[in-house]
């Protein structure tokens, strides 16, 4: 078996340069009241913001809210199948008319004095109406406001400007680079959302460069390269990252033996982790090969993906506030949310897929099934909405996966330090290049029109 390819060194490539010269990132971004309300303004209503996974708004009257800051918008799957989105305003006197995350209802009522809406936003009910003026109110010139809704990536993504480019425009780079993966196609096996003490964009950029890894995962020497990533900066302020997996981090010495993950690896492909010793580094470009040949006994067909797919690791992030990572057989969305008034707290989603044992695919390649873990074929179904706090985390009650608990420990020092009258803006390095190229993007969006982006 050879190798893959020569490991590509470290390396930035852009794609859409931003609109503006390099700005300054400083503290106020972060701490400021006023950016916190000119992105309410100036930003969340011209960008596609994803709003709900495809799979929870598949049935006529299934509907998920995202809050977002000071907004609330609702996403629906209609009476004709059709995907709507609209303010979660009720056009009587304003109130929230859905107060839970998601749900399924034949109709939309607002609890306050029962105005009644279809999924599509239409109003069909308006309790003593006779005692408006005019006889009435007119419900066919009182639907709920709407947005603009698409879906991509077994996502539904919603924009409230319309001079902002098509979902399919806007995202076109990571709909290209994500859709092999097919995460509409995987299990939901967690949905969770944590509070953090940090601005938004803090816990974003915190996903936007591997610099910070040495120091607080020591767990990812053993599995990737992250010194020689690869780059990717797109227009409109998206960025891209792949990492070298199924190897050791390039600074550190070089292994004699497989580690811990290679092992489990290596025994779940039916190699012999013995074979490996004194030549950990051909791992990596032997395990495409490993993975295809027992890939159909286990239920995973990888036909599809190309090498570095099946041994790599990608992350994509979507400006402004969504993050999708993604592998053969499981996938990450994460995404920020702004506080309502505070820029010191934010909400933190993920959702964790994974792609289960398929006996079907054995079937194909005419081979016997034999899932590496017969649970793992048992049906799941759809988890409840977890919400918890920080300290939850802090204190060993939850966790969302061990990088994600480190990150989340540090990260309220880093908005607590901005803080300080010691602390004027970031100074960036080349592995935080990605920071640079999203707060340009950011400055553009802010001040521009739409169009104009
Ligand atoms: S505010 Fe909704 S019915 Fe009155
Ligand atoms: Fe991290």
């Amino acid at each position: 078996m050879g190798p893959v390819s020569a490991p590509p060194s470290s390396s930035v490539t852009v794609h859409g340069a931003p609109p503006v010269a390099p700005q300054a990132i400083t503290a106020e971004r972060y701490t400021a009241k006023s950016w916190l309300e000119r992105e309410s303004s100036e930003l969340w209503p011209k960008v596609w913001q994803f709003a709900a996974l495809e799979r929870d708004v598949a049935e006529p009257g299934q509907y998920v809210v995202l809050n977002i800051g000071r907004e609330s918008i609702v996403v629906s799957r209609t009476q004709d199948a059709e995907l709507a989105a609209f303010y979660n305003a009720c056009q009587h006197r304003g109130a929230r008319i859905l107060v839970n995350d998601r749900g399924c209802e034949k109709s939309y009522t607002c609890p306050y004095h029962g105005w009644s809406y279809r999924p599509d936003g239409r109003l069909v009910v308006v309790p003593e109406n006779q005692q408006f003026p005019g006889g009435g109110v007119d419900r066919s010139k009182h639907s709920l406001k709407q947005l603009r809704v698409a879906s991509a990536l077994g996502m539904v993504w919603v924009c409230e400007d319309p001079a902002t480019p098509p979902l399919e425009e806007y995202l076109a780079p990571l709909i290209e680079r994500v859709s092999p993966f097919n995460i509409g196609s995987m299990t939901l096996v967690g949905d969770q959302t944590v509070t953090l003490n940090c601005n938004w964009k803090a816990v974003f950029d915190n996903f936007q460069e591997l610099y910070h890894v040495e120091h607080i995962h020591p767990q990812h020497q053993e599995l990737f390269d992250c010194p020689t990533a690869s780059v990717d900066l797109f227009a409109h302020g998206h960025t891209g990252v792949s990492i070298i997996g199924h190897t050791l981090n390039s600074r550190l010495p070089i292994a004699s033996e497989p580690n811990f993950y290679q092992i489990r690896q290596l025994e779940m492909f039916g190699a012999n982790p013995k074979d490996y010793e004194g030549r950990v580094m051909d791992i990596r470009g032997d395990m495409p090969a490993l993975r295809r040949a027992a890939g159909p006994r286990l239920g995973w067909d990888y036909d599809a993906f190309t090498d570095e797919q099946l041994t790599d690791i990608e992350q994509y992030n979507a400006f402004p506030n969504t993050m999708i990572t993604a592998q053969p057989d499981d996938a990450l969305i994460t995404r920020a949310r702004p506080h309502p008034t505070d820029p010191n707290w934010c909400y933190w989603d993920k959702f964790t897929f994974r792609r289960q044992p398929d006996p079907e695919v054995a079937k194909r390649h005419g081979v016997a099934f034999e899932p590496h873990d017969p649970k793992a074929t048992l049906p799941i179904s759809r988890p409840e909405h977890d919400d918890f706090d920080q300290e939850d985390i802090i204190e060993g009650r939850k966790t969302m996966g061990i990088t994600i608990d480190q990150d989340v420990h540090y990260i309220r020092d880093v908005q607590a330090g901005m803080h300080s009258r010691g602390f004027q803006q970031a100074l960036l390095c080349d592995e935080e290049a990605r920071i640079q190229h999203y707060h340009d993007w950011l400055s553009a969006w802010m001040g521009n029109a739409s169009s104009d982006l």
